[in-house]
């Protein structure tokens, strides 16, 4: 195990080239079962979650070959091979296992990981929609079993607007019998993506990215090629780096309307952003930042995972900033951290309140998840002398390259192996 090391205080200067999407590359990997012949994905991040996809695809039977960012996945020896254990536990993400072999063979068995560092993470809506497709959905020790003898065409209404649950429906609908309609489905762009690859391999889809989704059925889909679009948290991550600490950087291969809520917010702070065709420029002005209050929504809302590593920054800003999730109740583990580091915040429900202003002190940390880990990534450049996260393994889940990408920009970071006391203590908490 290793931990990252980042001597703060540098200022960042230079560009970024930003990766494609994770949370379009873990639902584009599964929808691969669902072709006939070879599906190749192109512009993937180098993160592990896109790795322990991959060794999935392998365990039923497809074949796989990742070089640098493309992805050629083979599924046609393809089984439907039940994974109540296992790698499929090991991210949230293998849920989109369910709609893909549901949709490809009738059945399928999927284990889940257990409870999630955000707070409890349900996955009802899922269900809810495959079983108006027709399947039968149970829970036994910890992994869904489902079972079809035929998926038909059904009118679903979301409950809760999840990402999640339209893809999965999306998934298993493709080659239902008939019309499927998802009324309140979510909106997010990698919800698009993922309806441009299905449509490249034949699926009839028409509505992603509004609130109502229009699937009609087709008995076959096949192989095609497809571009990942760029990660919109990354590169929002990157953008709040260079407004805490650039002097002018530019954050290249970005959709501007994607991060446009945090363009707005960053220049409410007074942060100076030029926004480009597929870029932004950040011309910070780090030292009179003014503070704001921000709630995480639904796309095209402030997006919950970029609250962790803005709340870093927000505690530069002088004055008080409420940060309110209406999507994770318990998306704060990272503030018991940037306390650690002098940082003054409150939490109440589902709010934390930011009294910003002094500078935050180099200390050890735990990156809990992903973003918290992005979020003490902020705080160490940020920070006095030198800062150790430990936790490193949810970075690494995430975002591709990231220390590489920082060391491009000046920063002062590092990783180191974790010694034998620190492994200790790590099993012992
Ligand atoms: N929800 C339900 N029932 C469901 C599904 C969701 O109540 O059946 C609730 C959730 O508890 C949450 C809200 O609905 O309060 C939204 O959840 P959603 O289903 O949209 O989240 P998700 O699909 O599980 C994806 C991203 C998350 C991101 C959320 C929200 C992937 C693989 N994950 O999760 O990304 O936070 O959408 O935008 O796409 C991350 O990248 O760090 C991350 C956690």
């Amino acid at each position: 195990m290793e931990k990252l090391l980042i001597e703060g205080g540098h200022s960042l200067n230079g560009t970024v080239q930003i990766s494609g999407a994770k949370n379009s590359a873990v639902a584009l990997i599964p929808a691969a079962i669902l072709a006939d012949t070879s599906v190749t994905i192109d512009n993937l991040p180098k993160i592990s979650d896109v790795d322990i996809l991959a060794e999935l695809l392998e365990e039923i039977g497809g074949k796989t070959e990742l070089t640098d960012d493309t992805l050629v996945i083979n599924p046609e020896n393809m089984f439907a091979m039940p994974l109540p254990n296992g790698r499929v536990k090991k991210l949230r993400a293998s849920y989109y296992m369910m709609g893909a072999m549901l949709g490809k063979f009738k059945k399928a068995v999927i284990g889940l990981p257990g409870g999630c560092n955000l707070g409890p993470r349900p996955i009802d809506q899922h269900i809810k929609g495959f079983e108006a497709l027709g399947a039968k959905v149970t829970n036994e020790q910890g992994a869904i079993y489902l079972q079809a003898d035929e998926l038909i065409g059904a009118r679903i209404y979301l409950d809760v607007v999840s990402v999640g649950a339209t893809i999965n429906i999306m998934l298993a609908a493709v080659r239902a019998k008939g019309r499927t309609i998802i009324e309140n489905a979510a909106k997010e762009p990698e919800i698009i993506d993922v309806a441009t690859l299905l449509s490249s391999m034949g699926a009839n889809i028409k509505g992603a990215g509004t609130n109502v989704i229009r699937i009609d059925g087709v008995d076959e889909l096949h192989g095609c090629r497809h571009s990942i679009i760029p990660d919109r948290i990354e590169a929002g991550t990157f953008i709040i780096l260079a407004s805490a600490m650039g002097d002018s950087v530019l954050i290249d291969n970005v959709i501007p309307d994607h991060v446009e809520s945090l363009i707005a917010k960053l220049r409410e702070m007074g942060v100076m952003i030029d926004v480009a065709d597929d870029s932004v420029f950040v011309r910070a002005n780090h030292n009179d930042l003014r503070s704001v209050d921000i709630k995480t929504l639904v796309y095209p809302g402030f997006p919950t995972d970029l609250q962790q590593p803005f709340t870093s920054l927000l505690t530069k800003a002088e004055g008080s900033s409420m940060v309110t999730d209406t999507i994770y109740n318990a998306r704060f583990k990272h503030i018991d951290e940037l306390r650690r580091m002098g940082a003054n915040i409150k939490v109440e429900g589902r709010s934390a309140l930011i009294n910003g202003g002094p500078k935050l002190q180099g200390a050890t940390v735990r990156a809990s998840d992903l973003r918290a880990g992005a979020a003490l990534v902020v705080a160490g450049l940020m920070a006095n002398g030198i800062t150790e996260i430990t936790g490193v393994e949810h970075i690494d889940r995430g975002y591709s390259d990231l220390e590489n990408k920082l060391k491009g920009l000046g920063a002062k970071i590092w990783r180191e192996k974790l010694g034998e006391k620190e492994l200790s203590d790590l099993k012992n908490s």
